[in-house]
């Protein structure tokens, strides 16, 4: 059985449970440290396709775990592991972009949620600068500067979240020019960009039945 946790801030029981009993562990390096998983044991990520190959080789009845960031079900890694095949157990916990949402009390039903973590972020660009409630997952290429730089002159406030649930977790609110001024981000670290400082009850948006509804309408910011 392989079993998938999401992981943000500190391990739940199940999951330090899980990764004991585990002949196998795949995550990311600082998830692995965290749970003190040993070096036999462990599949580091980097690329996905080398530990789906390490756990197709698993007998049937091996227990295993995957350690994902967030919700393994939101750009994470279950697409990838189902789609080779392999059945899975999914333990989900929070997005990082429901995390920075919170911090700043902003209900994110009528958000529009982008990833620019290892894509190409033309696509998102024109969204971004006509939606007025944006969350960003990055990556160390396309991340706040670039953001900022696309939204140039909207007057827009940016949240910077970075390392979220780590203790060394920073949220900051931003004005443009605040952001300009930011060349070097923690990683990871996820962005909003809003219309509205949010603080503003502005910045709290309209409740609409559908996600993603704001733009099947096309209502303006
Ligand atoms: C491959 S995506 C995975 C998203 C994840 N499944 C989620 O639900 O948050 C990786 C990106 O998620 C964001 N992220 C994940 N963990 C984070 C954290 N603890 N703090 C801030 N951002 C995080 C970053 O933008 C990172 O580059």
């Amino acid at each position: 059985m392989i079993t998938v946790f999401g992981y943000i801030g500190s391990p739940s029981a199940d999951l330090r449970e899980a990764v004991t009993d585990a002949v196998l562990v795949v995550g990311g390096r600082r998830h692995l440290d965290a749970l003190n998983v040993p070096e036999e044991r462990r599949v580091v990520l980097g690329r996905i396709g080398p530990a789906i190959e390490a756990l197709q080789a698993l007998p049937d009845d091996a227990k295993a775990v995957v350690i994902a960031s967030g919700d393994p079900l939101f750009f994470g890694v279950v697409r990838r592991i189902r789609a080779a095949g392999l059945k899975v157990r999914v333990v989900p916990a929070v997005t990082s972009l429901q995390l920075a949402f919170a911090a700043v009390a902003l209900p994110w039903d009528d958000a529009l949620l982008v990833s620019l973590h290892g894509n190409d972020p033309e696509p998102a660009i024109d969204l971004l600068r006509s939606h007025p409630k944006v969350g960003l997952l990055t990556d160390g290429k396309h991340g706040l500067p670039q953001i900022v730089a696309a939204t140039a002159g909207l007057g827009r406030s940016y949240v910077l979240a970075e390392r979220l649930g780590e203790d060394d977790e920073r949220v900051r609110v931003l004005t443009e020019e605040q952001a300009r001024e930011i060349t070097e981000t923690a990683q990871p670290n996820v962005v909003l960009v809003l219309a509205h400082h949010p603080d503003d009850p502005a910045a709290l948006g309209e409740q609409t039945a559908i996600v993603g509804g704001f733009l099947a309408v096309g209502a303006q910011p």
